[in-house]
């Protein structure tokens, strides 16, 4: 084998992709920031694993501090606070797929998303087999909200 056929075939296996690239295709990171002792927001990081999405989890010493700071206004927070490789924030049990939604085109002046407190039947707080009917909210800059997504049945959490 020739060097030049050489390297025509590796740039040909780079251009194909290796299996790792295929499995990061939506390419979504979050830093997850949560109380060490809340397991509902360890099962939301493990839908979002279930749905191609990484995260990394992290234990501040005051949660609504730096909800304060990123601009989550408390009376529309949860448990955790999660923020994107681009910044964007994830407040509560947003179900993966309007993350992926929201991040592929992200509406103007939005922060993020939140699901306020943590109703019954969302990514990690699956409890029996209840399920209770909530809104994914948009979080602007200006700190005001407006619903995202209405979640009438648990089937509509995911794709
Ligand atoms: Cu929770
Ligand atoms: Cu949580």
């Amino acid at each position: 084998m020739s060097l030049r056929s050489l390297t025509i075939g590796l740039v040909v296996w780079f251009a194909v992709g290796s299996p790792a690239d295929a499995a990061g295709d939506a390419g979504v990171h979050l830093d997850v920031y949560k109380s060490p002792t809340c397991g509902c927001c360890t099962k939301w990081m493990d839908h979002l694993a279930e749905e191609g999405l990484t995260s990394t989890g992290h234990h501040p010493r005051d949660l609504n501090e730096l909800r304060r700071t990123l601009g989550v206004p408390i009376r529309y927070g949860s448990c955790h606070t999660a923020v994107s490789s681009e910044g964007f924030l994830f407040e509560g049990h947003v179900p993966a797929r309007y993350i992926t939604q929201f991040l592929d085109n992200p509406p103007e002046d939005a922060l993020g998303l939140t699901v306020p407190a943590m109703p019954v039947g969302s990514p990690g707080m699956e409890y029996q087999n209840r399920f209770m009917a909530y809104d994914v909210l948009l979080l602007k800059k200006d700190g005001s909200v407006t619903v995202y997504a209405s979640v009438e049945t648990y089937e509509q959490q995911f794709d």
